[in-house]
């Protein structure tokens, strides 16, 4: 058993009480190789935000869960390398879909955990969340918890379709299951396609696809029902469409890829939503800069070459979304 405390990680709870106050959400960026990760830490300690590090079941597998672990504690102390004295780092699971996960993360030293049980029935969903918050907060490890359904198919993550949470259920969730953030379904998804061309309208300007709103009357009915709990948004990628053209310029097949407009995030962060999911739009920024390495230079083996643009690239990005859109910046305690 490894306390996060032991690593100099923390929990979410001081971090989103201060976010929901604040009107700001926390970035949580998923990572699976070093590359996601400097890049996550420098944006992080430039903008002196704090930062949730999201591990999925998939970066566990592909990565290896012991690696993924030495890497958070390294973040921490590459973090003071990079000047920031106090950094306020969270080392998360994603989308955990068992008890046994998310015990054995806790185990190993995360500070933070979700169990994912939008995919049961209510009362199941409440009785698995409830058992991982009972052993999670024996640790002072904080729990997230899911209510609603987003659509999506991705390797460990699959709906066929949404199901917005239901306002009416939050109340009796929430104090059933003891969660310290809840997880909700307002139209967004997982992955670089959210929605299909048919549910949008075309910019006439730019021949762009315009996705429909988030129901907000949703979030607001729940932020009624909820009064100052932290809620979070997944699936919150923008799908930056200069990233899009730059795969397809140098080879890709990426089409009609479409993701949540910045500003309806930006209106989502000033809100209690106070943690914001984000993992393709960095996945697009990587494919985008190695795409580009590679097919300008196709002599270039050394992997420095490409993966060194990558995560300049990712780096650019994560300090847009902390600045631009979620409005971390500046908040850390003791800079
Ligand atoms: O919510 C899902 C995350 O984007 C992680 O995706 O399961 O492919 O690692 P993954
Ligand atoms: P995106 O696929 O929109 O980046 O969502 C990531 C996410 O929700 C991780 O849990
Ligand atoms: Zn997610």
């Amino acid at each position: 058993m490894v306390s996060y405390k032991e690593l100099g990680l923390v929990n979410t709870r001081k971090m989103f009480a201060k976010a929901v106050d604040g009107g700001y959400a926390i970035p949580a960026f998923n990572f699976n190789n070093m590359e996601q990760m400097q890049a996550i830490i420098m944006a992080a300690v430039e903008t002196k935000s704090p930062v949730i590090l999201q591990v999925s079941k998939g970066a566990r597998n592909y990565a290896n869960q012991t690696l993924l672990r030495y890497m958070a504690q390294g973040a921490v102390e590459y973090a003071k390398e990079l000047g920031c004295a106090h950094p306020e780092i969270v080392l998360h699971l994603d989308h955990g879909d068992s008890f046994e996960l998310c015990k054995s993360c806790i185990d190993m030293g995360f500070s933070s955990v979700m169990i994912d049980g939008s995919a049961l029935p209510y009362d199941e969903n409440v009785a698995l969340t409830r058992k991982v918050v009972d052993y999670a907060h024996q640790y002072d490890v904080t729990v997230e918890g899911e209510l609603g359904v987003l659509a999506g198919v991705e390797e460990e993550v699959s709906a066929a379709e949404s199901h917005y949470t239901k306002p009416e259920e939050v109340i009796d969730f929430v104090t059933k299951t003891g969660v310290d953030s809840l997880a909700i379904s307002i139209g967004t998804s997982h992955g670089a396609y959210k929605f299909t061309p048919e549910q949008c309208t075309v910019d006439p300007q730019t021949g762009r696809l315009v996705p429909p709103p988030l129901a907000f009357d949703v979030l607001e009915a729940i932020e009624k029902k909820l009064p100052g709990f932290p809620i979070v948004l997944h699936g919150s990628s923008s799908v930056p469409q200069d990233e899009v053209d730059t795969i397809n310029k140098y080879g890709g097949a990426l089409k009609a890829a479409v993701g949540i407009p910045e500003e309806q995030l930006r209106k989502a962060a000033k809100s209690a939503v106070c943690k914001i999911n984000i993992d393709s739009d960095s996945r697009l920024a990587m494919t985008a800069a190695i795409r580009k390495a590679l097919a300008e230079k196709p002599a270039e083996f050394d992997p420095r070459k490409y993966l060194g643009p990558a995560r300049d690239s990712m780096k650019k990005l994560y300090i847009h979304k902390i600045v631009n859109v979620l409005g971390s910046n500046d908040k850390l305690e003791n800079a």
